[in-house]
């Protein structure tokens, strides 16, 4: 089995009684108030280990149930499925028990920050009898879907020549855009959150956090990319060139036959310096991310052109060997829209109609393998 096919799951055909584990910063400013406005949903209960901080998010959500940790949310009859935003690596232990539990699962990403953790992740999943997506939000965003629809078709007809590149830029910048949804804090210390033992038991340990640094930033654009290029788990480490930081740097990656180069550092821009181009023999395919908590804003896409006068197009002159240049800037529907929303409603709707999900769990095992890959790559180079 590749890891985009999932089995069939039953649909509830009714209203998702969503459960959430983690009432912090990414579940107060993003994901409550999503899942909460979508008429498939009934947001019935929250889990949150920090009381005062878990009774005063129940209350501005107005959510009936408050538990003070995800294991007694899990054993909850009443809970169809939970969502889950916490540490990195905490978050897939969350996950993994609550999908034992036969609950589905909507969880932050990383999945996991090792091949180990996503295999123990992915066997909960198959033993509870339970569906994991993985909120990789990006290939929910509209313009992402118009990219990835022309791309496809592109590749499909050939029509504008061989896919010679593809290039992924994320330099990142400031992702919360002016965000003004009010966050509650706490005193109360968090939970602890172990990773040491769940990091590649390859990596030595002075580098954990930077492999962890890494990897839960640019899974992002690596997960754009197969969904781009409708890889599933054909993708592999080329090249890596990294600073000593572990941050900065390159990765040539091969992705479904495709030569692709990620682009990887850290800016202090005021907006979010991400884009994505796939190049052709005779065009281009651009993608541009939004802020990410810009709500309603969608990527932004440019099409080029260079067509021979037979293959049709937009009026206008041709050049001096008859080829007729064109770019557009493709508008995607809905224009309006939040791939955060949408993601959300995905995981709604697959629930209720028993369709698979976009950003499954075994879809993302590839992206942690790779993660992997880069820093065994990167760490060998040095030595
Ligand atoms: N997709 C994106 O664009 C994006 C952006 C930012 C962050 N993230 C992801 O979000 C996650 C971080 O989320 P956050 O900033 O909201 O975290 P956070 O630390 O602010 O909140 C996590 C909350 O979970 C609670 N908690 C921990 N264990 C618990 C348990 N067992 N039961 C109940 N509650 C428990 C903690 O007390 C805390 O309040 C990260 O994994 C990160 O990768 C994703």
């Amino acid at each position: 089995m590749t890891n985009t096919e999932q089995p069939v799951f039953r649909p509830l055909n009714r209203p998702v009684r969503l459960g959430y584990v983690g009432a912090g910063n990414l579940a107060q400013r993003v994901h409550l108030p999503n899942f909460a406005s979508l008429p498939g949903c009934e947001l019935v209960a929250l889990a949150e280990v920090r009381r005062s901080l878990g009774e005063e998010v129940q209350r501005r959500f107005g959510i009936a149930k408050l538990y003070a940790g995800h294991r007694a949310m899990a054993a909850d009859p009443e809970v169809d499925a939970i969502a889950v935003s916490a540490p990195f690596a905490l978050q897939g232990e969350i996950a993994r028990e609550c999908l034992l539990a036969g609950k589905h699962v909507f969880m932050e990403k990383p999945m996991a920050i090792s091949l180990a953790q996503a295999g123990r992740i992915l066997a909960a999943a198959r033993e509870g009898g339970a569906r994991l997506m993985v909120a990789y939000m990006k290939r929910y965003d509209a313009g992402n879907e118009l990219a990835h629809g022309v791309i496809q078709e592109w590749r499909r007809t050939g029509e504008h020549g061989r896919l010679l590149y593809v290039r992924a830029h994320g330099f990142c910048g400031d992702w919360l855009a002016g965000i003004d949804a009010p966050v509650a804090r706490s005193e109360e210390p968090p939970p602890a959150a172990p990773r040491e033992e769940h990091l590649p038991a390859w990596l030595p340990r002075e580098y954990g956090g930077r492999y962890v640094g890494f990897l839960q930033q640019y899974t992002h654009n690596i997960n754009l990319l197969r969904f781009l290029l409708d890889a599933d788990d054909d993708a592999r480490v080329a090249h890596v060139d990294l600073d000593p930081d572990g941050r900065t740097g390159v990765v040539i990656l091969q992705v479904a036959g495709a030569r692709c180069v990620l682009e990887t550092g850290q800016l202090r821009y005021h907006r979010w310096d991400e884009h994505t181009q796939a190049y052709f023999e005779r065009g281009w395919v651009h993608t541009w991310a939004p802020p990410l908590l810009l709500r309603n804003a969608v990527a932004e896409v440019e099409i080029y052109r260079s067509d021979l006068p037979e293959a049709g197009g937009a009026p206008g002159g041709l050049d001096e060997h008859g080829v007729q240049h064109t770019i557009t800037r493709a508008l995607p529907e809905p224009r309006w829209s939040w791939a955060y929303k949408r993601e959300a409603e995905h995981f709604v709707e697959s629930l209720r109609t028993g369709a698979p999900f976009c950003s499954s769990g075994e879809d993302t095992r590839t992206d942690v393998r790779l993660m992997e890959e880069i820093y065994r790559d990167w760490l060998n180079a040095q030595t």
